[in-house]
């Protein structure tokens, strides 16, 4: 992991990554942009939230039955106006919509999956939200028309991924699968400048981070793992330090930077897991393995799940690489 000495920011480095590919026709580089310039929106307004009302409920429901924030709508809009813009996003697969979103450009070459803002629960209390985005190329086929279908590929697939984070400063990390960039946005200047262009996850970390009030509906294994971090040993740094945000985002980001293992695990409430394949898992799944860690569902690996529905959950089990190995032998076990 690289500091830089000079002030790089997010528009100039990603004109000079998009330099080292002579064949590049600037189209992602323009995509990575268009997020860039939606998330100074959204995070401008996140941290002014109260003043303006847009915190609390705007009184729908959005497709999985929960409340919809005013800002998660906000957000939305924000995101997918940015793609339509640039006219090279054909398909946008939003949390807030139910079907997909068809831009303006059907020329366009990619599609992008979004949670416009993820953690919305934390809103109301001023805890770290995030955003998150995941891009696939449109693939070829012989009819023209776009449907659900295109947009149903395998994580391994994306071409792009990344996420925002509004937390105590606004940061902005991607990977196009060559490692992995963070930026901070300096808002006296309102631009994202370069803070890590290699961001590695430590290979271990002492950090178990999970919802517990689920913990009588998981499966053995899951339960076994939990009590072996909770239990002393001082060779192997135990017990481990709890620590649940709340934001996938935000714990993602701790893990990334701490090292240490998220869980989402299947239980009674969420047979099938509560995360979404699509615009949670497999993007931060694509940004943990570029800086080192993994990401499971327990038996496979995220990013080859083969999708069937663009909301589709699954159990996580993503961090650092040998506390994921050490969950899996527990799972595996029982
Ligand atoms: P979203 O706000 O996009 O619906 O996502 C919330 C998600 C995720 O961010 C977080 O990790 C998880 O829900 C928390 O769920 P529990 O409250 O069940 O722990
Ligand atoms: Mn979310
Ligand atoms: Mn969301």
């Amino acid at each position: 992991m690289s500091k830089q000495s000079r002030l790089v920011t997010l528009e100039e480095y990603i004109i000079q990554a998009q330099n080292k590919f002579p064949g590049a026709t600037g189209e992602l580089s323009q995509l990575l942009r268009d997020i860039g310039l939606a998330a100074k929106i959204i995070s401008r307004e996140v941290n002014k939230a109260g003043i303006t009302n847009l915190l609390g409920v705007d009184g729908s429901m959005n497709v999985h039955g929960e409340s919809v924030k005013k800002l998660d709508l906000f957000a939305d809009n924000q995101l997918i106006s940015a793609l339509d813009r640039s006219q090279i996003t054909c398909m946008v697969i939003s949390e807030e919509n139910d079907g997909v979103v068809r831009l303006n450009s059907d020329g366009g070459k990619y599609i992008v999956y979004l949670d416009p803002l993820d953690g919305s629960s934390n809103i109301d209390v001023n805890v770290s939200i995030g955003s998150i985005f995941s891009v696939y190329m449109k693939q070829p086929r012989y009819e023209n028309a776009l449907v659900e279908v295109d947009a149903l590929q395998p994580g391994i697939r994306q071409v792009a991924a990344g996420y925002v984070l509004y937390g105590s400063s606004t940061i902005l990390a991607y990977t196009t699968g060559l490692g992995v960039s963070a930026f901070t946005l300096d808002p006296s200047i309102g631009e994202f400048i370069l803070s890590f262009d290699d961001y590695k996850i430590p290979e271990q970390g002492t950090i178990y981070s999970i919802n517990e009030g689920s913990y009588n509906s998981w499966q053995e294994g899951l339960k076994k793992y939990i009590k072996y971090c909770q239990q002393e040993d001082i060779n192997t740094l135990r017990p481990y330090t709890a620590r649940y945000i709340g934001s996938m985002v935000a714990d993602l980001h701790r893990t990334l930077v701490k090292g240490g293992i998220f869980i989402y695990p299947a239980s009674k409430k969420y047979p099938e897991g509560k995360l979404r394949l699509m615009y949670e898992c497999n993007p931060l799944a694509f940004i943990i393995e570029q800086a080192g860690g993994l990401a499971t569902d327990g038996e496979k690996r995220i990013m080859e799940i083969v999708p069937e529905a663009i909301h589709q959950t699954t159990p996580i089990y993503i961090g650092s690489p040998q506390n994921v190995e050490m969950v899996k032998t527990f799972l595996q076990a029982n």
